[in-house]
């Protein structure tokens, strides 16, 4: 991803593409996400996106609460590193990594302030591409993006 980047993107752990290829949503989910970010006009280029787990749990179950704190060391780095002011957690597990309280149906585009951070919960891509009402809600939250985006870096400057 791009590490000048405004959004941080974080998804849960890869799936069994991203693990053989190394790189975070390149499969259906990517595909999908890729179609969604066209619609705003933005692409791949002009975000960062990464896992809360880097390795595919085997038979594509539930990463652990060990094997996120295993990963918590390297997320927090990336997320110091790339620096971006607006994090969105695509799916539950991303949101519960910053708000342990949160529902994905109620918090859903909503904005929390997390350590200096605005974080936005998504749905799931995996989610959003299998049911249209719940794509209907991403590609709310997904459009309301660019504007947050600017409302940012009017507060940087
Ligand atoms: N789902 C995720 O959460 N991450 C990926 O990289 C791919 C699918």
């Amino acid at each position: 991803g791009n590490p000048d980047c405004k959004v941080l993107f974080i998804g849960e752990a890869p799936g069994k593409q991203e693990d053989m290829q190394g790189r975070p949503f390149v499969g259906r989910s990517g595909q999908f996400l890729d179609r969604e970010l066209e619609a705003i006009g933005w692409r791949r280029e002009d975000i960062y996106i990464t896992n809360i787990v880097k390795r595919r749990p085997p038979e594509n179950r539930d990463p652990t609460p060990k094997e996120i704190a295993a990963y918590r060391p390297y997320l927090e780095r990336q997320i110091e590193i790339i620096a971006a002011p607006i994090v969105v957690t695509l799916g539950r597990f991303a949101m519960h990594y910053f708000l342990p309280d949160a529902t994905i149906s109620r918090d859903h585009g909503a904005t929390f302030r997390v350590d200096g951070l605005l974080v936005v919960p998504f749905y799931h891509p995996a989610t959003a591409s299998r049911f249209p009402r719940i794509f209907a809600q991403f590609d709310v939250d997904l459009r309301r993006l660019p504007a947050m985006v600017r409302g940012s870096e009017k507060r940087e400057s």
